[in-house]
C-alpha cells in the first residue's frame, strides 16, 4: 500500500513539473499545426496547411516515405508568409508521408517549436502528364494501328500512332557488339539489314553502335514524360514523341552512336565520319534518315542525323536519292501544310 501511495506522489510531482515547464513556454509556443490539404501530382505533392499569425513564424515540413519518418527524409523550412508548399522530383507510384510544425525563432537563437501536425500521406501519380489535357500541342490521333500486319511502310508521326499494347512481330534481340545497352530488339528483317550496314562501315574502319531500338509505349512514356519535365514542354516536343506515335515502337527505328565524337547524341553525330558515311549510304540497306535538316514542318521533329528508319531498299533509295521524308513519300502531310 505505502508504495502505491509512494508511485501516485511521484505521478503527481511530474505531473506538475510538466505543467510548470510548459507555462513557462507557453506564450511563445506555437501552436499545433493542420495540414488542410494534401494532393498528388506528377512526380509531385502539394500540402497546404493552416496560417499561423505572428513574427518570426516558419514552418518546418517533414516528408518520407514511411509513417514513422526514418526513411528518405526530407525537412524544409518556409517562411511564415506561405502555407503551402510543392515538393517536387518524387517517385511515381511512392506513398508519401508529410507533417507540418510552427516554430519561432528567439532573440537568443533558440528555436521553440508547435507541436507536430497529426500525419498525413499521399501516393504520388504515376499518369503520364501529355495526357493533361492542359497540355496543348499533342495532336489529334488520324489513325491508330492496333496490331503488326507486316506493313513495312508503317507511318507513325505526330497524327498516326500505334495503340498501347502494340507489339511488333518478328522481333529479335540485337547482338551485344551492335548496341550500347543490353536487352536491345528490333524486328528481324531490319536487323539482317543493319548487320549487313554494320559489316560495310567497319570494312571502312567505321563504327557505330544502336543505343535505342524497339521502344514499348511505357519506356517511350518515361522518356517523353523526362523531357517534358527536364526541357519543358515546346522543347520535349521537338525532341521526343508522345508514347504511342514514337517510331521506336514498330521495331523498325533506331538510334546511332559513335565513339568517334564521344557516343555523343548530338547532331555532332552527322559531322562524323561515320555519319557521314550513313548519310550517303544507309539507303542501301534499306534504311532512311527519318528526321532530315530543315523538314520539321512535316515530321514535327528536329533534326536527327542518329535516327534510322527501315522501309526496304527500293523505297529507301528513292526517298533519300530525292531528299524526301516518309511523309512527302507517303503523301499524307500533316494538315495545313503547303506544297511549295
Ligand atoms: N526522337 C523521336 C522523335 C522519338 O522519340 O521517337
Ligand atoms: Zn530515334
Amino acid at each position: 500500500m505505502k508504495r502505491i501511495i509512494a508511485l501516485i506522489l511521484v505521478l503527481i510531482m511530474t505531473f506538475t513539473f510538466s505543467v510548470d515547464v510548459c507555462f513557462a513556454t507557453a506564450p511563445d509556443k506555437p501552436s499545433r499545426q493542420k495540414i488542410t490539404s494534401i494532393l498528388p501530382g506528377n512526380h509531385k505533392l502539394s500540402v497546404m496547411w493552416n496560417k499561423v499569425e505572428g513574427d518570426n513564424v516558419k514552418y518546418l515540413i517533414r516528408i518520407a516515405t514511411d509513417e514513422n519518418f526514418t526513411e528518405n527524409v526530407k525537412d524544409i523550412i518556409i517562411k511564415g508568409s506561405d502555407n503551402d508548399y510543392t515538393k517536387t522530383k518524387l517517385v511515381n507510384g511512392t506513398k508519401y508521408y508529410v507533417k507540418v510544425r510552427t516554430f519561432i525563432t528567439r532573440d537568443t537563437g533558440k528555436k521553440i517549436y508547435g507541436n507536430w501536425s497529426p500525419k498525413k500521406s499521399v501516393v504520388v501519380k504515376s499518369t503520364a502528364i501529355y495526357k493533361n489535357t492542359s497540355i496543348t500541342g499533342v495532336p489529334e490521333l488520324r489513325f491508330r494501328k492496333k496490331e503488326d500486319d507486316g506493313d513495312l511502310l508503317v507511318l507513325v508521326n505526330k497524327y498516326y500512332g500505334l495503340s498501347s499494347d502494340y507489339y511488333p512481330s518478328d522481333m529479335v534481340s540485337v547482338a551485344s557488339k551492335y548496341s550500347t545497352y543490353s536487352g536491345a530488339k528490333m524486328k528481324s528483317v531490319a536487323y539482317k539489314a543493319f548487320k549487313k550496314m554494320y559489316n560495310a562501315a567497319a570494312d571502312k574502319d567505321l563504327n557505330f553502335k544502336i543505343c535505342s531500338a524497339y521502344r514499348s509505349y511505357s519506356q517511350q512514356r518515361s522518356l517523353f514524360n523526362n523531357y517534358m519535365y527536364s526541357r519543358g514542354a515546346s522543347t520535349a516536343f521537338i525532341l521526343s514523341a508522345y508514347p504511342g506515335r514514337s517510331e521506336h515502337h514498330t521495331g523498325l527505328a533506331i538510334d546511332l552512336l559513335t565513339g568517334r565524337n564521344g557516343w555523343a547524341m548530338s547532331n555532332s553525330f552527322g559531322n562524323t565520319k561515320e555519319g557521314k558515311w550513313i548519310k550517303k549510304h544507309c539507303a542501301e540497306y534499306g534504311f532512311i534518315l527519318r528526321y532530315p535538316d530543315g523538314k520539321t514542318d512535316i515530321t514535327g521533329y528536329g533534326y536527327e542525323s542518329w535516327h534510322l528508319r527501315y522501309v526496304g531498299k527500293d523505297v529507301a533509295k528513292e526517298i533519300m536519292s530525292n531528299g524526301l521524308t516518309l511523309e512527302e513519300y507517303l503523301d499524307k502531310l500533316p494538315p495545313g501544310y503547303k506544297k511549295s
